[in-house]
């Protein structure tokens, strides 16, 4: 038996598929309290809650009844009928039952999406600082990634900045509203600005509001809402930040025909389905009363004002992030390379951060700082930065 260069070789598609770099800042803090020392950790992603117990329990119901068998791997009736009454209500979006899909997470449903929609040799346009997988994402469809500074678009025009960024090649549009990193909230005229270019260039959209729950400033439009644009997006939801349950590995996708199809398939043959328990549990997740995320967000807004008052009395200017649990000021101050900034801070304040660069050029010279932690922490690692920096 001979091996070749050419016989162990990744598939091309993988070539310009990446790892994340936020697996790296998790390293070096486990290596920093390994050596024993406190850190204030800034750089996660996740709620600082559990999940409600209630939908733990119906976990543990769905395993003591024996539902634990075989689902239709689009999700089990019931689940599917409650999310698409849940988007009909909360994000208005005129979905009917045929037009939901039960995902393994946000994740999956994006990576469905991709796939679904874009080919080879496409350009995708991403608004920018963006979630960093979603460059992998678009990689893994052997297309590319085109750039949007969201702050350009804000400020010069969404139709003007988008059209400079168009071409013959362009497909679609991944459009994140809360937006991590910044926090961003786009309002309605923005939405529709985005929504009436995706109409004029016969552009899809890729929605991504994992973060809906979490809007402090302003309201939260589902993109797929607005006249004409239920038809050409797909929009991908997760229960990991409303519900905190990011280790569940559940979430859901929104779209007609003939994106469901594609969803379909994605789906089938990689993961063939959730968990049947866990769409048990994602049910009674559903039926959560209202009044949680209204003490949710004020759970969040806490924090968020801490963080930002001290961030910027530090001198780590921040605007205030209407949505979303990040904030992510302008930390040129200490260094224009924001890998070295955030080192900085984790050598001598052992305060965790994620680089700006890692969401993109337009990210540079910031830091994200998750404030989903306790209020304790966020008060200890304020100090350190105030006595060490
Ligand atoms: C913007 C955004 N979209 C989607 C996701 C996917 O979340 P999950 O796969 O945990 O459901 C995340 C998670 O961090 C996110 O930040």
């Amino acid at each position: 038996m001979s091996t070749s260069e050419t016989a162990f070789r990744l598939a091309a598609r993988l070539d310009r598929v990446g790892f994340s770099d936020i697996v790296n800042i998790r390293n070096r803090v486990m290596e920093l309290r390994a050596r024993g020392q406190t850190v204030y950790q800034f750089e996660g992603g996740e709620p600082f809650t559990n999940t409600p117990e209630h939908i733990k329990e119906a976990m543990m119901r769905a395993l003591r009844e024996d539902r634990t068998r075989y689902a239709p791997s689009s999700g089990i009736q019931e689940l599917r009928a409650a999310i698409a009454e849940k988007v009909r209500e909360q994000n208005h979006i005129n979905a009917s039952e045929q037009d939901v899909i039960v995902m393994s997470g946000g994740m999956q449903g994006l990576f469905a999406a991709f796939q679904s929609v874009v080919n080879a040799e496409d350009e995708v346009l991403v608004f920018s600082p963006y979630w960093t997988p979603v460059k992998d994402l678009v990689a893994h469809c052997r297309a590319t990634p085109i750039l949007v500074s969201t702050e350009t678009a804000r400020s010069e025009g969404f139709m003007e900045t988008l059209s400079r960024s168009t071409t013959e090649a362009t497909r679609a549009i991944y459009y994140n509203t809360p937006q991590n990193p910044t926090g961003t909230v786009f309002t309605r005229k923005e939405a529709e600005a985005v929504a009436r270019f995706a109409r004029d260039n016969d552009l899809i959209v890729i929605a991504d509001e994992a973060y809906e729950d979490i809007v402090f400033d302003g309201e939260h439009v589902s993109i797929a809402s607005l006249e004409g644009m239920f038809e050409r997006t797909i929009t991908c939801y997760t229960f990991s930040k409303s519900y905190s349950m990011t280790g569940w590995r559940l979430g859901y996708a929104i779209a007609p025909e003939p994106w469901m199809t594609g969803l379909k398939k994605m789906t089938l043959y990689s993961t063939n389905g959730v968990s049947t328990p866990g769409q048990w549990a994602a049910l009674a997740a559903m039926a959560t009363p209202a009044d949680f995320f209204e003490k949710l967000r004020a759970e969040y807004l806490q924090r968020r004002d801490l963080m930002l008052s001290g961030l910027n009395e530090i001198g780590l200017k921040c605007e205030s992030p209407a949505g979303a649990f990040y904030a992510f000021p302008d930390a040129t101050s200490i260094s224009t390379d924001s890998r070295t900034a955030s080192e900085i801070l984790l050598e001598r304040a052992q305060v965790a951060t994620v680089p700006g660069i890692v969401f993109g050029i337009h990210g540079e010279g910031h830091l994200r700082f998750s404030f989903s932690t306790s209020i304790e922490t966020i008060e200890a690692g304020l100090d350190s930065l105030r006595r060490k920096l």
